[in-house]
Formats: structure tokens, C-alpha cells, sequence
């Protein structure tokens, strides 16, 4: 009496999170997809004969996963700036504030021509995919227009997303590069507003103040407000340098803390994401909690800029939630596995200088990539791991693809298999990439392969 019909299944090696379990592997498993892009079962191949009753498949319909391959969640970026990556991989060669003063605010001013939003927009949008990140949580710039360009490439690629149309009002270091406070309030209804009437079912707009130093106390409040009215996700950037921190105590000199700016302004909810937070207090982390409020980890920037180094087990431990980023141009690599590995090497950086430290695992750190990245973006209804009733986004991997960068000496068990692909892999071990169970790579755009 199922009201959908499946209308794929596949057979082998499942892995992903619980919240209970950073990882659970599923060997042998049966994971059906309906028409709708929802998994409607999950059993074990020996149940093959009673599932194909009940679902109404034949077994001949189901597709076998190779030796060395398994499916995992489909990784979750909740923080890339989709108009740096015009300049990803350079750049990187002095602080945060001189760097977006240098290169940053110069770059995003030429997003007011469409073209080249157009064409750096669909570069992002396809490499990341490529890479696996099946759900991104975007920047944009101040442009409305093409923020919304960016919303309709990622729609038309198929990729997950929530985008941000960038406010800020003051401090910056290029003249037509900022807004009024009006404008800015304006342009944000008006993206908010046509982004929703586009319908695009994977793609969702993102109140998106820039950070403290370029918002307004007046903006900053009218973006809150704007968010609450109609329910929004909101993201922007705190605590991720000190001499920001100490910019942010002089601007606002009635607040508490950092923190508390943006908790004053209504901008801290259930549906905010923070990148960074290096410097937050223990006090801080508490509001963080208690509004719900998440924070997205990017390790590569932290480095590259060198902002700081978040101890992410110190966020876990005041149970905060938390998800990485690649905060693509600040950090350098355009993949989420990057941000798992110098999340490893982060860790290892604070046990070093404190042997106390908790290391974090590859198990800990996979989780916070898939089932923590939906957790910080509070998606985790829909997506971040294998559950029946949530969306199929997920990635094919082949741990031993042809020509691709691990070699296997011994004949590696499942977990074993995980945490070289998490080490070593990269998109040539990704087969495929589905999203709300549509395969969205391979590519079939007629552009090409990356
Ligand atoms: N803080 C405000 N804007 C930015 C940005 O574009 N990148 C980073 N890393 N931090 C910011
Ligand atoms: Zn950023």
C-alpha cells in the first residue's frame, strides 16, 4: 500500500553516523530509493526475496556494488564563498583583514557583471560536485542578480544548497563595493523573495550579513529580524582572527562578547551557522547551545590565513554543533576530505601542545563531515546519513578505482577501506555522486567531465 514505488536499489557496503555511532557499517546491505529521491528500505541481502515482495522490484533490478567499493553520505560543506573561487589557491600570503581588503572585496566586485558570475558560479558548482559535496552552504556577493544566477546553477546541476546574497554596509576597502543599509535590507527581501518564487526544491536562501566589521548594529538587527519573519537559515563569520576580536570589542562596546552582537540582533537560532569561532569563550560556546546555533570548521583557512586553530573537541564537549567547511579562498582546497584532514591535523596540533588533549578520530571527524555538517545546517530531517524517509544523497566510492591514488596491499575490511579514502582518495575514487537519489555525477550536461 506504499504510495511510491522504488525505483532503484543497491546492493553492498553502507557506511555512515548515527548520533550514537560516529560510524556504523552496513555490510551487505539493501538500500531501496523511491521516485520521490527517499530511501524506502533498508535490510540485508538476505532479505532480498521478502524486500522485492513487499516493494515490488525484481532482483535483476538490483545493482551490485564492486570489491573495494561502498556508499557513504554525501559530504556537506556549510561554509564556501562560491565567488572566491575565482582566486582559490593563491593569495593567501598575509591576515584576514589586510586579505580581504587586498584581494577579497576587489574579486567580489566584479560579480556585477553576470557573465562572469555565470561562468565562475558553474566552476564551483561542478567541482564541488565532482568532489562530492552534495550539499554546499554558499556565499555569494552584495550582487542580488547573481546570487541568484548562483542559486539557478546549482538548481540545474542539481546540487543541494542554500545561498546567501552578502550584506554589509560599512568597512570596506573598495568604493562601490558596499551598500546603504537600506539598500542592503531591500536587496535582501527582494533575493529572499525571488529565490523562493524560482521553487528550485534543492535550493534555499540564506540571510547572509558578512560579519561584525562590515554590518551596521542597524543592519546586523534588520537582517535579524528579516530571517525570523520568514524562517530563514542565516550565516556569516565570528571569532576567526584576534585582531578582529578586538575590532569587533571597539565597535560594539555594549555587548558582552562577540557573541553577544550577534545574539543581541536576533541573528543566533536554530537555523545559524558560524565559521570559525576560534576565540570563542567557554561562556560563548554556552549561548551557542542554547540557541542552537552551530559553527562550521575550516581548518585550511584557519591555517592559511593563520586565524588560529579551533579546538573542535572543546565545541563537541559544550554540545554545540558542528560541521566543516572549506571557506574556499581563505582556505585553498575546494573538498570537504581536505577539511577532514586538517581536522585531523588540527587535533593533533592542540594534543601536541597538550598531551591531555582528546584526539579527535577519523570515525569522530567522518561524522562531522556528513551527519554534522546536516546537524549545523539543520538538515538532518532530510539528509546526512542512511535512514529511511530521508533523501538518497550519497556518493559511489571505489576505494581501488583504475588509476586513482591508493594502491591496496592487503585485502582491507570496510572501516580499513573508510579511512584510506578519507586519507589518500580523492574524485577520481567518487563514481558517483547522487543527490535526493537523481545521479548528478556523473556529468550528463554535455560540458564534459572536470
Ligand atoms: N570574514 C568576513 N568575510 C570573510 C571572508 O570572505 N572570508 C573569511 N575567511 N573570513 C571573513
Ligand atoms: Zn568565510
Amino acid at each position: 500500500t506504499s504510495r511510491t514505488s522504488v525505483v532503484f536499489v543497491h546492493r553492498g557496503t553502507f557506511v555512515h553516523s548515527t548520533p550514537e555511532n560516529a560510524l556504523q557499517v552496513m555490510e551487505d546491505a539493501l538500500v531501496g530509493v523511491d521516485d520521490r529521491g527517499k530511501i524506502a528500505f533498508i535490510g540485508e541481502g538476505k532479505e532480498l526475496q521478502k524486500l522485492s515482495q513487499v516493494f515490488g522490484f525484481s532482483s535483476s533490478e538490483v545493482a551490485q556494488l564492486e570489491r573495494h567499493e561502498f556508499f557513504m553520505p554525501g559530504l556537506v560543506d556549510t561554509h564556501i564563498h562560491a565567488s572566491q573561487y575565482s582566486y582559490v589557491g593563491t593569495a593567501l600570503d598575509m591576515p584576514l583583514l589586510q586579505w580581504l581588503n587586498t584581494y577579497t572585496f576587489p574579486v567580489e566586485a566584479c560579480f556585477k557583471d553576470l557573465e562572469f558570475a555565470q561562468k565562475v558560479y558553474t566552476k564551483v558548482v561542478r567541482r564541488t560536485l565532482r568532489n562530492g559535496t552534495t550539499t554546499a552552504c554558499y556565499f555569494a556577493t552584495i550582487h542580488t542578480d547573481a546570487s541568484l544566477l548562483l542559486g539557478q546553477i546549482a538548481n540545474d546541476f542539481g546540487q543541494r544548497a542554500l545561498v546567501g546574497k552578502v550584506c554589509m554596509d560599512r568597512n570596506s576597502s573598495v568604493k562601490h563595493y558596499k551598500e546603504t543599509c537600506q539598500e542592503s535590507e531591500d536587496e535582501a527581501h527582494r533575493f529572499i523573495k525571488e529565490l523562493l518564487n524560482k521553487k528550485y526544491p534543492l535550493v534555499k536562501p540564506v540571510v547572509t550579513p558578512r560579519f561584525a566589521l562590515s554590518c551596521s548594529e542597524d543592519l546586523l538587527s534588520k537582517l535579524g529580524e528579516i530571517a525570523k519573519n520568514n524562517n530563514l537559515h542565516i550565516q556569516s563569520h565570528i571569532s576567526e582572527n584576534t585582531e578582529e576580536v578586538t575590532l569587533v570589542k571597539e565597535l560594539f562596546p555594549d555587548s558582552e562578547s562577540y557573541t553577544d552582537v550577534y545574539h543581541k540582533c536576533n541573528l543566533l537560532t536554530g537555523k545559524t551557522v558560524m565559521a570559525h569561532g576560534c576565540y570563542l569563550s567557554d561562556n560563548e560556546l554556552d549561548l551557542f547551545r542554547e540557541t542552537g546555533a552551530s559553527l562550521s570548521h575550516c581548518p585550511n583557512s584557519n591555517f592559511s590565513l593563520c586565524s588560529g586553530v579551533l579546538n573542535v573537541r572543546n565545541v563537541l564537549d559544550h554540545k554545540v554543533k558542528c560541521g566543516l567547511g572549506t571557506d574556499v579562498a581563505g582556505g585553498y582546497s575546494s573538498s570537504v576530505l581536505d577539511a577532514v584532514r586538517k581536522t585531523l591535523d588540527a587535533s593533533k596540533v592542540l594534543t601536541i601542545q597538550d598531551p591531555e588533549h582528546n584526539t579527535l578520530s577519523f570515525e569522530e571527524v567522518f561524522r562531522l563531515a556528513t551527519l554534522g555538517g546536516s546537524q549545523a545546517l539543520s538538515l538532518d530531517d532530510q539528509i546526512g546519513n542512511f535512514e529511511v524517509g530521508k533523501d538518497f544523497d550519497a556518493l559511489r566510492v571505489n576505494v581501488a578505482a583504475p588509476g586513482g591514488p591508493i594502491d591496496l596491499i592487503q585485502s582491507d575490511g570496510p572501516k580499513i577501506l573508510l579511512e584510506k579514502f578519507l586519507n589518500l582518495g580523492d574524485d577520481r575514487n567518487i563514481v558517483e555522486v547522487f543527490v535526493a537519489g537523481r545521479k548528478v555525477v556523473p556529468f550528463t550536461d554535455g560540458l564534459g567531465e572536470i
